[in-house]
């Protein structure tokens, strides 16, 4: 049957590197090492299977050992992959977490450079047979936005995950984007750069939620912003709407308290965790799915890895039992 939540991004094998700090310019330190599956997308549509949405991923790979591993675990999670077959190597990236689980990431985009526009054009059915369709911005832009518009087209509902924070975003893109879930800095980055707003995005968790609002409407005025503010929990925006009756169109949710071993991929926990439970049911408040979002996040930090430590539903259960 038809996946519910349609993915369409990058794959990487993650290098990952623990050591007490994190190196600086001309440094050398010791620290250990692990290799496992992340890429934004590829994190996401995991998240979101495990979240118990039926799942597709568009995407690139290369003919190697890190595209047989994307394989490999696609059909383990039970996610319909739709791999655009490159000359490419497979993505990559170098990963350093440090003790406090804060981490720099450098990306080879290798095979994810090549999904092209016109491969995701060939995907219109399973694209338009979607609940929701979520992208990120590790892609190429212009098949990002074939897929926002296919979705767009066929009033399949999109979510847009604007990270990294450096990667182009265009205008038409975020026009097509019923829900974009920014970080701080990605939120600030698109504020400077489609808003003329500067603002520091440490300071972003201390302003007022009516200064907050006023600059998600100003990014998105007819979308919803969900602006991911780390341990801070995050901030909701939805456009103004007479019908909404007594229901808020601005709030914040509180994050869970946890013991973060490591953070790479919460994001992508939020985001594909949100994706799963708007499939799942279309009519909930969608405080709700940021709730259940937010949790998904929060758990996901406990575990070491990026698709790896994406949290099952029983996982799930066990841990917030009752509340
Ligand atoms: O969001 C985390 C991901 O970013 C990692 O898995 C890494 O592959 C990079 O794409
Ligand atoms: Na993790």
């Amino acid at each position: 049957s038809a996946a519910r939540v349609v993915v369409v991004g990058s794959f990487n094998v993650d290098h990952v590197w623990h050591s007490p700090a994190l190196p600086r310019p001309g440094e050398t330190l010791q620290g250990e090492y692990r290799s496992g599956p992340g890429g934004k997308g590829f994190n996401q549509v995991v998240a979101a299977a495990r979240a118990g949405a039926q799942t597709a991923f568009v995407c690139a790979l290369g003919d190697d050992a890190g595209g047989a591993l994307a394989r490999q675990l696609a059909d383990t999670d039970g996610i319909d992959l739709q791999d655009l077959r490159s000359g490419s190597p497979t993505g990559t990236a170098g990963i350093y977490v440090d003790d406090d689980g804060r981490n720099c990431i450098v990306i080879g985009a290798g095979a994810n450079a090549d999904l092209s526009a016109d491969f995701v054009s060939a995907r219109a059915g399973a694209i338009g047979g979607a609940r929701i369709v979520l992208a990120q911005l590790e892609s190429p832009v212009e098949s990002v936005l074939e897929a926002m518009r296919l979705a767009r087209a066929a009033g399949v509902r999109t979510l847009l995950n604007p990270a990294p924070a450096n990667a182009e975003c265009p205008r038409e893109l975020l026009a097509v984007a019923d829900v974009v879930t920014p970080n701080e800095t990605e939120f600030t980055t698109l504020l400077s750069r489609h808003a003329h707003e500067e603002v520091d995005a440490d300071s972003l968790v201390a302003l007022d939620d009516a200064r907050l609002h006023r600059l998600c409407r100003t990014l998105l005025p007819r979308g919803t912003v969900v602006v991911t503010l780390g341990a801070a929990g995050c901030f909701v925006s939805h456009r103004e709407d007479k019908t909404r009756g007594d229901a808020r169109d601005h709030y914040r949710v509180a994050a869970e308290r946890v013991e973060p071993i490591d953070t790479t991929g919460a994001g992508d926990a939020f985001n594909g965790a949100l994706a799963a439970s708007m499939a799942r049911d279309a009519e909930a408040p969608f405080q709700a799915h940021v709730r259940y979002a937010t949790r998904y996040a929060a758990l996901s930090t406990e575990r070491e890895g990026a698709a790896a430590a994406m949290p099952a539903q029983g996982d799930m259960e066990r841990r917030f039992a009752g509340r």
